[in-house]
């Protein structure tokens, strides 16, 4: 049944099918025409400069029903669907709704961790998005039954998008070995971190592979940073809100890089919703905040730490040769226990895959029938 949208000075009034009536800023509702003159059909970007758009911009009249249809009064003609209209409405509520909305976990989900076999993955678009959508919900997957060799990695993330190179290169091996320029070369433990903290861009998913895997302990641990940021906040709010305003500096130097750039340690959207945690104590460099902050900051860091290594909130396990953890660099933290090297080889290869490949991957795997979605 059309109706008649209610046309105010700036906004018009739609009512929704449930009675709920919303506003529309007419500078925004112009923006947004989707004609072909406005948005280019196969480009699906912008053609209308919207620098040049009256911002006193009015409608002649308006109808609605499945489209909202306007007629402005310089006579260009507008159709908005319904569903589309829905789908990207503004403000709190309407960001809401298209944003993640990640489960959280602590040491409980080793009862039933996000497990998925590389058969499944291969089985089709289904299999894939099911993978994805595990490592988008719970912040990681374990991946069983890739192949035991070095480059199956790779392969595994060029399922889903191109590497994501950093100063160790295309991909690494963590092999315990002499010398090591690395922490995660030796056998010592590693507690939970971000890898690449040092980055502007961070790595966004990490690959593990595990190839091979004799030796005694060196069980994997990964950790929930966003439950231990949600923590923090609920216990220490003002530890949180310190950590997640000021910025650090972090670096990585060897003999050919200086990789260093100041970052906050709990990186929060534009809503105050948790997006990252950058925690690397082992690349931490000097701190210099103003000297009323160094202590305030000391204490907030080693709070949160020891959020991140509390045993509740720690999914402990042991890797089997070829099983690849899949996880979130920008959420979930990952940690490896003590090994003694000569008891057994062990081998893994990493690598890298940029979050927004990821979340592009997976979100045209859900464009079926989505298509009000897109602009
Ligand atoms: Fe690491």
């Amino acid at each position: 049944m059309p109706t008649t949208p209610t046309l105010g000075d700036r906004t018009l009034a739609l009512q929704w099918p449930d009675g709920e009536t919303i506003d529309l800023h007419y500078i925004w509702l112009r923006d947004n025409c989707p004609c072909p003159e406005c948005k280019h059909p196969d480009a699906w970007e912008r053609l209308l400069d919207n620098v040049e758009i009256d911002l006193d911009v009015k409608p002649e009249s308006a109808s609605f029903d499945e489209f909202l249809d306007i007629t402005w009064q310089d006579g260009h003609k507008t159709s908005m669907s319904a569903a589309w209209l829905q789908a990207n409405r503004y403000g709190r509520e309407g960001r809401d709704s298209r944003r993640e909305k990640p489960v959280l976990w602590t040491s409980s989900i080793a009862k039933d961790p996000p497990r998925i076999s590389l058969g499944e993955i291969d089985s089709g678009d289904k299999g894939l998005r099911r993978w994805l959508t595990l490592v988008r919900d719970y912040g990681f997957a374990i991946v069983t039954g890739v192949p035991t060799r070095v480059g199956a990695v790779i392969e595994l993330a060029n399922r889903i998008a191109h590497i994501q190179e950093t100063h160790f290169g295309r991909e690494f091996q963590v092999i315990s070995k002499p010398d090591p320029e690395n922490l995660a070369f030796t056998s010592v433990k590693l507690t939970a971190h971000t890898d690449v903290v040092n980055r502007r861009n961070l790595p966004g998913l990490q690959f593990l592979h595990c190839i091979e895997f004799e030796a005694e302990g060196g069980d994997s641990i990964l950790v929930d940073g966003f439950e231990a940021a949600r923590r923090l906040r609920e216990q220490h709010p003002d530890m949180h809100d310190l950590l997640a305003s000021v910025e650090v500096p972090y670096l990585f130097l060897d003999n050919g890089h200086d990789v260093r750039n100041h970052q906050r340690v709990i990186v929060l959207d534009g809503d105050g919703n948790h997006e990252e945690v950058r925690v690397h104590s082992a690349l931490l460099g000097a701190v210099d905040l103003d000297p009323e902050l160094i202590e305030p900051f000391y204490q907030a860091w080693q709070v949160f730490g020891n959020i991140l290594r509390d045993p509740e909130l720690e999914y402990e396990f042991k890797m089997e040769p070829g099983d690849c953890q899949v996880f979130d660099n920008r959420r979930v933290l990952h940690a490896r226990a003590e090994f003694d090297p000569n008891t057994g080889p062990r081998h893994l290869q990493g690598t890298y895959v940029e979050r927004d490949d990821f979340m592009s991957k997976l979100r045209v795997l859900e464009r079926v029938n989505n298509e009000f979605r897109l602009s």
